[in-house]
């Protein structure tokens, strides 16, 4: 009998972590790498949340707690909601979990039957086909170009729509491009989820709070409120709080649909980190003015790598609306061959002949669902930046 299960064979390990890893060993050897592939900030979490965590370890709030997050963060949650995005919900309706990727798992796994079909808009983050997968659903990718700098068209989400739909996830501002739906934009994809009333809506809200220049977040069930009843908003403190080590990420939705999550969470990880949960308190609760201060930093490095990659011919890097990452696409350096020999045929050639012959650790497109791209975290230092784009640039010009 074969040890493996049937489903593992159907998944795939998450290409931005071998990434890291990969980076991560060369580093180890001795060689002078850059990584632009984590999605994490580069600070440290706010002293307040930190001294949250501490106090709560002093205070013996180490025990098993409610499965699917104490009180106190589901009531913070309910607050978050309502000021945030005027969503009104209250602590029955909130699953709390280990990181927003457990909270989206505990969502698919609960509601997903073998042949229900899961509507993913390309380019997307890593993981969400293949926890489809992994619950026995099959993701139904729906694309989006460059031309719409990334961004879902109504056309495109109405043409993957089928009797077999069972969620519509979306994301925004996305990992991976920062691309951001305005409200009129998110008001055109709403339209068509309201003319297929059994599909739900699945929205990662994990970049809110990275929104730049006059970009205004919004969510789905803000944008149509007739959508409240069919949707999950999932959000998370990984991202806004420096917080990716924390693990906390929270869902809020329909009472039947929190309560089937709970049970899949009790029967496998139970409660997230009770000390996490306390900090996670704190972040929501306390000061938020940190958050302008980061995106005026954010800015000020998305614009520096924005600006040296559109200096490369055969590069166009669309400037995004949020998050972090920055999505160039390379499809006028497909055929060219680099200057230690490798012929650049898409875009995970282009990533590794990068990475061996200047250093700098990037994530190739297909794995996010888009080619020939490749995505940048600019969460780094601004000197960082600007040695791996110089690197890049020269990586480029060598290119015949
Ligand atoms: C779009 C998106 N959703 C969810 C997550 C998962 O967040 P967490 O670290 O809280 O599990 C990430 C993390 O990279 C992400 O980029």
């Amino acid at each position: 009998m074969e040890l493996l299960s049937k489903t593992l064979a159907r998944v795939k390990p998450s290409p931005t972590i071998a990434v890291t890893q990969k980076a991560a060993e060369l580093k180890a050897a001795g060689r002078d790498v850059i990584g632009l592939g984590a999605g994490e900030p580069d600070f440290d979490t706010p002293t307040n949340i930190q001294e949250a965590g501490i106090a709560a370890i002093k205070a013996g709030k180490t025990k098993y707690t409610a499965v699917d997050g104490i009180p106190e963060l589901k009531q913070a949650i309910c607050e978050k909601f309502k000021r945030d995005n005027g969503l009104d919900y209250v602590p029955a309706q909130v699953s709390v979990g280990t990181g927003g990727k457990q909270v989206l798992y505990n969502a698919l796994m609960a509601t997903l039957n073998p042949g229900e079909e899961v509507v993913i808009p390309a380019p997307y983050w890593v993981s969400y086909p293949d926890m489809v997968l992994l619950a026995g659903g099959e993701p139904v990718i729906a694309p989006a170009t460059l031309e719409n700098d990334f961004k879902l068209t109504p056309e495109a989400l109405e043409a993957a729509i089928t009797p077999k739909t069972k969620w519509f996830i979306f994301n925004s501002p996305s990992n991976p491009t920062g691309a951001g739906y305005g409200w009129d934009e998110l008001k055109a994809l709403t339209d068509v989820l309201m003319r297929h009333p059994h599909v739900w809506v699945l929205t990662d809200d994990m970049y809110e709070h990275l929104a730049y220049d006059d970009f205004k977040f919004c969510t789905p069930a803000q944008v149509e409120p007739a959508l409240y009843d069919r949707t999950l908003t999932m959000n998370g403190v990984s991202k806004a709080y420096a917080m990716t080590g924390w693990r906390i990420g929270y869902a809020a939705g329909p009472e039947k649909l929190i309560a089937a999550m709970r049970k899949i969470q009790s029967q496998s990880t139970s409660n997230p980190c009770s000390i996490s949960q306390w900090a996670a308190v704190e972040a929501l609760n306390g000061p938020q003015d940190f958050i302008p201060q980061n995106n005026k930093m954010f800015v000020r490095r998305r614009d520096l790598v924005v600006d040296m990659l559109n200096d490369i011919d055969g590069m166009i890097c669309p400037k995004p609306e949020g998050a972090f990452y920055v999505y160039p696409s390379i499809k006028g350096l497909i055929g060219k061959t680099s200057a230690a020999g490798t012929k650049i045929t898409d875009d995970e050639v282009f990533a590794t002949a990068l990475l061996e012959e200047t250093g700098v650790a990037v994530v190739f497109g297909a794995a996010f669902g888009l080619s020939p791209n490749f995505r940048i975290s600019y969460a780094t230092s601004d000197d960082a930046l600007k040695e791996a784009c110089t690197r890049i640039q020269g990586f480029c010009a060598g290119l015949t």
